[in-house]
């Protein structure tokens, strides 16, 4: 090994690039093993990785790497080929034999270019060879495009429908070593029943079969709710064009031709889930900008109409910080804290049906002007409702004025009927209104306010909702 080269080559691979990793599941970032011989490239190396965020143990060949690999848990192994005691290849065809190891993807790291030490390294299971000439342009990307696949494709279900015992058992050894879950049915009757009670994210069937063959499957699959977005991918002995174009129509993601090599199965059903997750992780993506942008532009709305009354400026952005507060000490997670915070500022939204008159009038309101008044939850959530994503808030709009004794408006709701946002929104609006200035009198002190809040505690105010408030109340004194 000639260290100087392969060690210079690494040494400037760490000095750009800004491709963080995710972690692959459950938060935690990756974990990589590097196997090497050389402590100079264990070192650049793992300084690189460090900096992409992952976690990184070390071994300096492939007995202690085998080793390592075996008693902890790792979501990536970049090897050396030439090392002491034992060489990549045979670490790399070992840990493929684990039946506990086997899905963890090896990049192989070599001087090495020959053609066929790049096909060997294949052939005992490696996921990717970087020849260290390139290592420099390619390990990030590399390392960063296995980890995407493997958190996307950790742990998914295929539905493998056949009605060969040794087929069945075949694909399922492969796609268990590759890491997915497999369930197995003999006919497109059984897949259907498979099918309602697991939710599977791809299926792999057979063309010809008893009781219900792959073509009925599917078209069932292809037409029905629930399972028209799931990958079908046919495999079949019969290679009539005719066929295949019919199939494709059905639904079919692609056809594969029996008899076919099972890694390039392995590699298909792979190719086709991760371009699938990306599709849906895109799309999810797009929806959350179109959402925020929608939730600006109507948050705008509101300040606008807030900002014309003296009174009632900055009220929704005063009920939005407060309610993402009491969210906070709910300990409630990130999406449900956002929801608060998008509640709060929208929940007045329907005060924009209301006339000026009415809504601006600093005299006291008679009855029927209360009666239009009391109209904006009702309002608000209506103008809401075309908008599918964000009909989660809807609920807390449409009841932030209902009372915990049925009392309230609009539609008399008690207790747990009234949706927990709405009643957070509820203790934060009633603070909020509290404390601020009205024409007929000058703003609560804060003293005050809390002592109304527990008095209507119970009858008017969710206790747990007042509770958390005025615990985020006393944490914000003491900062
Ligand atoms: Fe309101």
């Amino acid at each position: 090994m000639k260290l100087n080269a392969e060690s210079d080559c690494f040494l400037r691979i760490s000095e750009s690039g800004q491709d963080n990793l995710q972690a692959p599941q459950g938060g935690t970032p990756p974990r990589i093993l590097i196997v090497d011989d050389s402590p100079t490239i264990r070192y650049t190396l793992k300084k690189d990785l460090l900096q992409m965020g992952a976690i990184v143990t070390e071994a300096s060949n492939g007995s202690d790497g085998l080793s390592l690999a075996e008693s902890q848990d790792f979501d990536l192994i970049i090897t050396d080929v030439e090392m002491p005691r034992m060489d990549g290849f045979s670490f790399c065809a070992k840990l493929k034999s684990h039946p506990t190891k086997s899905s963890i993807p090896v990049v192989i790291l070599s001087s090495r270019e020959k053609e066929e030490d790049i096909e060997f390294a294949f052939k005992v299971g490696a996921s990717n060879y970087i020849t260290k000439s390139n290592a420099r342009k390619d390990i990030r990307a590399r390392v960063k495009e296995i980890l995407d696949r493997r958190r996307l494709l950790n742990g998914r279900t295929v539905l493998v429908v056949d009605d060969s015992s040794s087929i069945r058992n075949l694909i399922e050894k492969a796609l268990i070593k590759a890491g997915f879950q497999v369930l197995l049915a003999e006919n497109g009757q059984m897949a259907l029943e498979l099918l309602g009670r697991h939710s599977p994210d791809m299926v792999l069937s057979d063309l010809h079969m008893p009781v219900m063959d792959g073509l009925d499957l599917c078209k069932i699959v292809h037409n029905h709710k629930d399972f028209s977005q799931i990958p079908f991918i046919v495999m079949s002995s019969d290679g009539d064009r005719a066929k295949m174009r019919q199939l494709l129509e059905y639904g079919a993601s692609a056809y594969l031709v029996k008899p076919f090599n099972i890694e390039q199965l392995v590699v298909t059903a792979e190719r086709f889930l991760s371009d699938h997750f990306s599709r849906v992780l895109n799309e999810r993506k797009h929806l959350e900008s179109e959402r925020q942008m929608l939730i600006g532009s109507i948050s705008s709305l509101v300040l606008a109409l807030e900002a014309r009354d003296l009174y009632t400026r900055g009220h929704s952005e005063s009920v939005a910080e407060l309610v993402v507060e009491m969210a906070r000490e709910m300990a409630m997670d990130a999406s449900q804290i956002e929801r608060a915070r998008v509640a709060g500022k929208l929940h007045d939204l329907g005060k924009i049906g209301i006339r000026d008159d009415i809504l601006l009038k600093t005299a006291p309101l008679d009855d029927e002007e209360w009666k239009i008044i009391k109209l904006h939850p009702i309002i608000g959530a209506e103008i809401l409702s075309p908008i599918q994503s964000l009909s989660d808030i809807i609920p807390a709009i449409r009841s932030h004025h209902e009372r915990l004794d049925g009392k309230g408006y609009p539609q008399g709701l008690k207790g747990s009927e009234i949706p927990l946002l709405a009643r957070m929104v509820a203790v934060a609006d009633t603070y909020d209104a509290l404390t601020s200035d009205r024409p007929y009198r000058k703003g609560f002190s804060n003293e005050k306010a809390l002592a109304i809040i527990e008095e209507v505690k119970g009858e008017q105010l969710c206790p747990e909702c007042v509770q958390s408030f005025l615990r985020a109340c006393d944490k914000h004194m003491r900062t």
